[in-house]
C-alpha cells in the first residue's frame, strides 16, 4: 500500500478507499456483510430501508451504510449491540403490517425481508395490523403481478424504472402506512409507458412484484429450482438469463416455470433484461416446435430423422453443388439469434470446410 493511500477501518478490517465509495463499497471489498433491503448497486442510493444502519465512531447516531460517504480514518463498527438493537426492532415494526412467515412472494420470489427478519431474531409479537396498502392498479397485464401486502415501499422498482429504464411507469402512491405502488391515476401498466421489462420484478427484494405467469401455475420457491445459464435468441445482443427450471414438473421431463437475470454486476447486461428475453418463454415447449430433424423423401415429404442421417443428408447436399457447380455456388447463412461461437462456427465451416467466402449474416446487414 502506498504511503498516500487512504484507508478506513471497517470491523477492524483496513480497507482502501476509492473515489466514490459508501461504506457498504467498502465493507463489501473487505467481505463484511452488512444487511440492505433498498439498495441496488444500479441505484442510486436513496436510506429508505434503514437496514444497512451501523456505527461510525464519533456519530451521534447510526448512519446508513448504503447512503454515507466512506471518508479516510473513518472506524465503522456493523456488529454492536446497538446495532443488533436498531436491526431487531425495526423489523419487528415492519412485521407488524407484513407476514414474516411467507419467506417466497407469489410465483416463488424470495421475500428478504421475512429471511432477513427470521436470521436477526426480530420480535414477532408486536401485534399485528392489518396491511392499508392497497393494489390500486386494475391490472390485466399477462406478466407483472403486485402483491401489496409484501411491499415493503423501499421504492427499488419505481427507481429502476426511472433510473434505468427511463420510463418512469410506476410510482409511490399515498402517504404513511397506506403509501404503494402505482401507475399515474391507478392506470393499467398496458396503458402506461410501461415497457414490459421486468426489471421491477427483478429488483424488487420481498417478491411483492413478482411474475404473473409463475403465480398462475404456483411456482416453487426458486430455491428448489434449478437455475440453467442460457444465452437469450431473440436478438443479437446476446442478453445472460437463467432459465428456472421446476425439476419435477411436466412428468419429471422438467419444465421453464421463469426467467430471471443474472445477479447485477456478473453478467454484460448487468441485472437487466426485457421482455422477449424475461416473458417470453413459452416457445421452449410450444407443440409446433421441431423436436427432431427432417429430410424430405422422394415425394417431397418432409419425414423425421436421426440427428446422424440428417447431417449427411446436408453433407451430401453440399458437396454435391460444390461437384457440379464449384466451391462459390454455395453459400452459408447464419443469424445474430445465434450466439457468437455459433457463428464463429458458421463462417469456419464456410471458409475451412468449403473453401468459400460466401457468408453472412443478418446483424452485418
Ligand atoms: S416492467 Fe419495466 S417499464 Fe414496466 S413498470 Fe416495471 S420497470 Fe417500469
Ligand atoms: S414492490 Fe418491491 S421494489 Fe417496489 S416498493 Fe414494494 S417492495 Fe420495494
Ligand atoms: S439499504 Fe441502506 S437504507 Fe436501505
Amino acid at each position: 500500500m502506498s504511503p498516500t493511500t487512504q484507508t478506513l477501518l471497517v470491523d477492524g478490517h483496513v480497507v482502501e478507499l476509492r473515489p466514490g465509495d459508501t461504506i457498504l463499497n467498502a465493507a463489501n471489498r473487505a467481505d463484511v456483510s452488512i444487511p440492505t433491503l433498498c439498495h441496488d448497486p444500479r441505484l442510486k442510493p436513496v436510506g429508505a430501508c434503514r437496514t444497512c444502519l451501523i456505527e461510525v465512531e464519533g456519530a451521534r447516531r447510526l448512519l446508513p451504510a448504503c447512503a454515507t460517504p466512506a471518508t479516510e480514518g473513518m472506524k465503522v463498527n456493523t456488529e454492536s449491540e446497538r446495532v443488533d438493537r436498531h436491526r431487531k426492532t425495526l423489523l419487528a415494526l415492519y412485521l407488524t403490517d407484513h407476514d414474516g412467515t411467507q419467506e417466497h412472494g407469489q410465483g416463488g420470489a424470495p421475500n428478504q425481508l421475512a429471511s432477513m427478519a427470521r436470521e436477526v431474531g426480530a420480535p414477532t409479537d408486536w401485534g399485528q395490523l392489518p396491511s392499508k396498502r392497497r393494489g390500486s392498479i386494475k391490472d390485466d397485464n399477462p406478466y407483472i403481478l403486485f402483491d401489496p401486502d409484501q411491499c415493503i415501499a423501499c421504492a427499488r422498482c419505481t427507481r429502476y424504472c426511472d433510473e434505468v429504464e427511463s420510463v418512469t411507469a410506476i410510482t409511490l402512491a399515498g402517504r404513511g402506512s397506506e403509501t404503494t405502488i402505482s401507475t399515474a391515476d391507478g392506470i393499467s401498466l398496458l396503458d402506461s409507458t410501461c415497457e414490459m421489462c421486468g426489471g421491477c420484478i427483478d429488483t424488487c427484494p420481498t417478491g411483492a412484484m413478482t411474475e404473473r405467469k409463475a403465480a398462475e401455475v404456483q411456482a416453487p420457491p426458486e430455491s428448489d429450482l434449478t437455475k440453467v445459464r442460457s444465452t437469450c435468441n431473440f436478438c443479437g445482443v446476446g442478453c445472460q438469463l437463467d432459465l428456472n427450471v421446476d425439476p419435477a414438473a411436466n412428468d419429471g421431463r422438467g419444465l421453464v416455470v421463469k426467467v430471471t437475470s443474472p445477479p447485477v454486476g456478473t453478467t454484460s447486461n448487468d441485472g437487466n433484461l426485457c421482455v422477449k428475453g424475461r416473458f417470453a418463454y413459452e416457445f421452449i415447449n410450444h407443440e409446433d416446435r421441431l423436436t427432431t430433424p427432417l429430410i424430405r423423401d422422394a415425394d417431397g415429404v418432409l419425414q423425421p430423422a436421426s440427428w446422424e442421417a440428417a447431417l449427411a443428408a446436408t453433407s451430401q447436399g453440399l458437396a454435391g453443388v460444390m461437384e457440379r457447380h464449384g466451391k462459390n455456388a454455395l453459400a452459408f447463412i447464419s443469424s445474430s439469434r445465434c450466439t457468437v461461437e455459433e457463428n464463429y462456427l458458421v463462417q469456419k465451416l464456410a471458409r475451412q470446410g468449403y473453401g468459400t467466402n460466401n457468408v453472412h449474416q443478418c446483424s452485418a446487414t
